[in-house]
């Protein structure tokens, strides 16, 4: 990212949404749910898993949570009426996590239930580091009961090498980023060379260990190493599977397919566009080219 660049994403906050809106459009799929189905349809006819997220977090009303867990339902209800090869990721603080933690456990154990009747699978988000502990816990709890989800770590943390040895025992289905969210120094590693050494460290650990992951980044180091790592231990396409998100690099994304491994992409819709669009602005490399052209446009 130049110096630019990097002004723009502090400066994002100040930014009219309008603008926001029109350059982060390439990241979700629309406001309905039908836009999102229409996307995923359509990687299907590729060769390409999805996995589809309803935009929203942070909610301060059980009933905003009741409401996405419906919305979450639903969607599992028309993948399943259109035999679409796609699951659901969600995050717990959409689900009501700083409401109450009790209720939010109750919203989706009832929705891996419902997923499970239709045979599908539900991946549970990490967000912000006041969640880690949190959602840690519960994704344990929820596993007495359930095959059907997974969780994502992050490998900018300091405490992920401890929170995988921990969970060791219950060889989750993973999905390992790099993680998005800024935190202080230190609760996460700043540099990104110790970063992508840490996601190869603990990428390895997984894999070593029989655990599914879903290796998430459009970083080409991680990728080259993944697949390195993949054929050195000689692991079946059932073990493992890339993951990108909706609007990255898709150079690198058909470059992955070809080389024939199953490769999921997040998908996500809905009106609570504007956290996720700026996250994903703030990774971006031609910020600076994008907002410039969307604003005098
Ligand atoms: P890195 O940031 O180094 O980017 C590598 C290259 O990818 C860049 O140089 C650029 O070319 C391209 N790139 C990356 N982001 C871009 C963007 N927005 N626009 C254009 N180009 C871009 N995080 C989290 O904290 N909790 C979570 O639950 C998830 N879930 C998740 C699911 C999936 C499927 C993916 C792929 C990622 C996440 N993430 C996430 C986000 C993740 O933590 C991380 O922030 C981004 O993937 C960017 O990191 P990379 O590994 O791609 O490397």
């Amino acid at each position: 990212m130049t110096v630019v660049d990097r002004l723009i994403a502090l400066t994002l906050p100040l930014v009219p949404k309008s603008v926001v809106r029109k350059v982060a459009n390439r990241y979700i799929a629309g406001e309905s749910m039908d836009d999102a189905i229409r996307v995923a349809a359509a990687l299907n006819t590729l060769g390409i898993r999805a996995t589809m997220d309803v935009l929203g977090e942070d909610v301060h009303r059980f009933e905003q949570a009741q409401a996405a867990a419906d919305e979450y339902t639903r969607l599992l209800e028309e993948i399943h009426r259109l035999q679409l090869d796609a699951n659901v990721s969600i995050k717990l603080t959409q689900f009501g996590l700083k409401v109450d933690k009790r209720d939010c456990y109750e919203l989706v154990d009832a929705l891996l239930r419902r997923a499970a009747s239709l045979r599908n699978f539900v991946r549970i988000d990490m967000e912000d580091s006041s969640c880690t502990t949190d959602t840690l816990a519960i994704y344990r709890r929820l596993r007495r009961d359930h095959s059907n989800v997974g969780v994502v770590i992050q490998a900018y943390l300091r405490r992920t090498q401890r929170d995988v040895a921990a969970l060791a025992d219950l060889q989750p289905n993973y999905r390992l980023c790099k993680g998005v969210y800024v935190e202080p120094r230190n609760i996460a590693y700043r540099d990104m060379p110790i970063i992508n050494l840490n996601y190869a460290a603990i990428l390895e650990r997984l894999l070593r260990n029989g655990s599914y992951v879903g290796i998430a980044t459009h970083d080409e180091m991680m990728v080259w190493h993944a697949m390195q790592l993949i054929r050195d231990l000689n692991l079946p396409p059932t073990a493992y599977e890339f993951q990108m998100l909706l609007g990255v690099d898709e150079e690198l994304r058909d470059i992955v397919r070809h080389e024939g491994h199953n490769l999921r992409v997040y998908i996500p819709y809905g009106r609570d566009w504007y956290a996720y669009s700026v996250r994903r602005l703030r990774e971006n490399p031609r910020l600076a080219g994008y907002v410039l052209k969307a604003m005098f446009k």
